[in-house]
């Protein structure tokens, strides 16, 4: 650097010394969460029966906010189960202490704790850790994805009827139209999957398991580290239009960047696959009521692909 050149921001974090934290955060709540597995919980509900949050993750997250306090007491923090931190700083925590709340609250071994550090905006540093298989996914901007200590990269697949998508089951709405995102990759991929915590689902294209993810009504504590974690490995995160993926945004497309063009058709309802069952015997209702009628068939329709 010249002696002109204006250096780094005095109260600058370098981002590996931000992961670092976050790991040991994660690794601590991972540890309490794994001794709660299976054990009774402690269940309340947010917005409806089916948005749960338990005692597991409010430990979690008092406990991850608490390291952070310690350390970075000027820090701004965005937790899903409220917690804040300081008020104005260009850097901000964001927290999700269990996602996949639905599984850790019935003892299915799939959840994890998910720490993003950004500075105005720019992801600096996160991690995905799911205790239950002592999986730690991390990243820091620049440096790379990794996986327990071991680089990761998004597959290299390039063909969707090579493909293993991450997607859950319901229909959204995109632009006004129904989209039935799951039956598409269904129909045109290996197969349809979701972990049931976002976070992982994101964390397995970071690591090549999923070659692409289409999420919908996501937060910011859903998305942030697993989206650095994606993008380190080689992939990409955008919204359903396309656009860099923002937290105003809540659809979320990821992939290992071959697939992308693929995921976005999905996402839109711009392909559906073959025609289901339902909809073949339809047809052939319609074709045999024509000939019973003395019409002349209509011409068969491309299948967009
Ligand atoms: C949920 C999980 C789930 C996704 C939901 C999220 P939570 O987070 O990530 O996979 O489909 O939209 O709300 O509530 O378990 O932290
Ligand atoms: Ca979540
Ligand atoms: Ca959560």
């Amino acid at each position: 650097m010249r002696a002109d050149e204006p250096g780094p921001p005095p109260d600058a974090c370098e981002p590996p010394d931000l992961l670092d934290l976050a790991v040991q955060a994660a690794r601590e709540a991972g540890a309490m969460l794994r001794e709660k597995l299976g054990t009774p919980r402690d269940i309340g509900f947010k917005k409806g029966p089916s948005d749960l949050v338990t005692d597991g993750d409010k430990a979690s997250e008092a406990l991850i906010a608490t390291r952070i306090r310690s350390q970075y007491p000027n820090h701004r923090i965005l937790a899903e189960e409220g917690t804040t931190g300081a008020e104005s700083s260009p850097y901000r925590w964001i927290i999700d202490p269990v996602d996949g709340t639905t599984n850790f609250a019935h003892g299915v071994p799939a959840f994890a704790v998910s720490i993003a550090v950004e500075r105005e905006g720019v992801l600096l540093a996160g991690v995905v850790y799911n205790p239950a298989s002592e999986e730690m996914y991390t990243a820091a901007v620049g440096h790379g994805a990794m996986l327990n200590g071991k680089p990761i990269a998004v597959s290299k697949i390039e063909e969707p009827q090579a493909a293993l998508a991450g997607c859950g089951v319901l229909p959204h709405r995109y632009r006004g139209r129904w989209v039935h995102a799951a039956k598409a990759f269904v129909r045109l991929t290996q197969g349809c999957r979701t972990t049931g915590a976002a976070a992982l689902d994101l964390a397995y294209v970071a690591c090549g398991r999923f070659d692409l993810f289409c999420g919908r009504r996501l937060a910011a504590w859903d998305v942030a580290a697993a989206t650095l974690i994606v993008e380190e490995a080689g992939g990409i995160v955008t919204d359903f239009d396309g656009h860099p993926h923002s937290f105003e945004r809540h659809d979320t497309l990821a992939s290992n960047r071959a697939l992308h063009q693929f995921g976005l058709h999905v996402a839109r309802g711009e392909v559906v696959g073959r025609p289901s069952i339902t909809a073949s015997l339809r047809r052939f209702r319609t074709r045999i009521a024509r000939k019973v009628a003395g019409d002349s068939p209509a011409p068969p329709k491309a299948i967009p692909r």
